[in-house]
């Protein structure tokens, strides 16, 4: 009985890290230069860019933001949450 609790306790554990969280991959990858809420700091402003430029941007350009070295479904979680923000 012990054991399988444990078991779904570690189940439950291990979701959070399975689904990408956007915002706390922004907070960690991009809001040290594009500040918090994507207003800008010293890189421009992201927030609102479309999902599809953030997400091409990540991919193809700057090499300060390919070192962040992003799994693709990261990138996609990051490029969602950027362009929800206002
Ligand atoms: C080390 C600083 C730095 C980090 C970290 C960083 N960026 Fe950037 N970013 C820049 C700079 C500088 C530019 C503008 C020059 C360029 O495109 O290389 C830029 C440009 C962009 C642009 C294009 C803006 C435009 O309108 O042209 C997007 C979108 C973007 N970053 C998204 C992100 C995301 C999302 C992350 C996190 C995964 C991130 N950046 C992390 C520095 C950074």
């Amino acid at each position: 009985m012990t054991r399988m609790l444990l078991a779904v306790a570690l189940a439950a554990a291990a979701v959070p890290s399975l689904a990408a969280d956007g915002a706390a991959l922004y907070a960690k990858a991009c809001a040290s230069c594009h500040g918090a809420n994507g207003k800008g700091g010293s890189a421009p402003a992201v927030a609102g860019k479309s999902a599809s430029f953030v997400t091409e941007v990540i991919d193809m350009h700057s090499p300060a933001m390919k070192l962040k070295k992003l799994s693709a479904p990261e990138v996609a979680a990051v490029a969602k949450h950027v362009a929800a923000m206002k």
